[in-house]
């Protein structure tokens, strides 16, 4: 029916709000994309308990990252904006995935060896050991041609791959070998206190972080108060002044103004000025974004009701993967 290519993308429910690095680094390109794609995007709490959750915070941080997803601009009459546990075929698929991963190759994942190192070995349970897969599965349900993410997940896409080609060489064509799109470096945002790291929920620093959800006045403090440095000129040099490149980066992304001007509007002007127009450019984007989102929480039965009509769309396509593979695999079809 569409010509346009297939994408497929998502995030977790771990936090209340979303934060700027989210909205530059994956909402504003998931917005522009889903003009050029048929695109399916989607709330990840299946991967989100492999870590542990409390229920009820789990199902507020999914509407509230279901309602910042509509309000950043995934339109959820053009993409297909879902919550993945609304999806049984996810769960389905990944178990058929598991017995095609080795032990070995699972145990390479470079995340799941960061993130079970934090845990405690004995902390972290198989279900974050197996999450590539269900990632993997995600993927490949949709026969997504193109899979947005950060360069931490290109891993995550080569185990997606691998498996895929692995499947279809023993039972015969069924995936499409999706590729990586790898979202562009300088969309990645820094903490606001120590912009050597990236701006993460996980983040020590609260002040380091601008939350989606932040009112205007929380947010203009800590812009206020984000770490620069001594040389006092607004220049942008990541190695040497990752403060002030870092506000640059923010500015140029919503402002859509390239650096080389600011460089030049700010040259003779200190970081004061700077961050003072940083900060109108700031709310004058997050602010529509903050007053969508509760204007949509306001009616979580219209919410849940929009979720629910994008995950019968989402599950017309996943379960017909998963009959196909079913099938290859060699189970018996349950007369009806
Ligand atoms: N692992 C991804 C992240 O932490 C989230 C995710 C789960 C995902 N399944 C996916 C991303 C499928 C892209 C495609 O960012």
């Amino acid at each position: 029916m569409t010509a346009k290519p297939r994408l497929l993308s998502g995030m977790q429910p771990s936090a209340a709000s979303l934060h700027l690095g989210n909205y530059i680094g994956a909402l504003m390109s998931w917005k522009a994309l889903q003009e050029t794609h048929d695109a399916f995007f989607f709330i990840a709490d299946l991967h989100a308990i492999t870590v542990p959750q409390d229920p009820a915070t789990l199902r507020e941080n999914t509407r509230l990252t279901a309602a910042q997803y509509i309000a950043a601009g995934i339109d959820p009459a053009k993409s297909t904006l879902f919550v993945q546990s609304q999806v049984p075929a996810h769960a389905q698929l990944a178990w058929v995935l598991n017995t095609l991963t080795g032990f070995g190759e699972a145990s390479r994942m470079t995340q799941f060896k960061d993130k079970a190192a934090k845990q405690g070995s004995d902390a972290a349970s198989v279900g974050l050991f197996t999450y590539p897969i269900l990632q993997a599965g995600d993927i490949l349900l949709y026969q997504a041609a193109e899979v947005p993410v950060g360069e931490d997940q290109r891993q995550h896409i080569e185990l997606t791959r691998d498996l895929a080609t692995r499947f279809n060489a023993r039972f015969g064509e069924t995936f499409r070998i999706p590729e990586p799109y790898i979202l562009k470096e300088t969309a990645k945002i820094f903490d606001l206190q120590n912009p050597q790291s990236k701006m993460s929920k996980s983040s020590e620093s609260p002040a380091g972080i601008v939350w989606l959800l932040d009112d205007a006045k929380t947010t203009a403090k800590k812009i206020m108060r984000a770490v620069t440095d001594a040389d006092g000129r607004v220049v942008y040099d990541r190695e040497a002044k990752p403060g002030v490149a870092n506000l640059l980066t923010i500015f140029s992304v919503l402002g859509d103004v390239p650096i080389s001007s600011l460089e030049e509007d700010f040259a003779g002007r200190g970081y004061g000025d700077l961050k003072k127009a940083l900060v109108e450019v700031v709310e004058s984007t997050l602010g529509p974004v903050r007053e969508r989102t509760l204007e949509l929480l306001a009616d979580p039965a219209e919410l849940d009701r929009i979720l629910a009509a994008n995950a019968d769309r989402a599950n017309e396509v996943a379960s017909a993967t998963l009959a196909d593979v079913y099938d290859k695999v060699g189970f018996l079809p349950r007369s009806s």
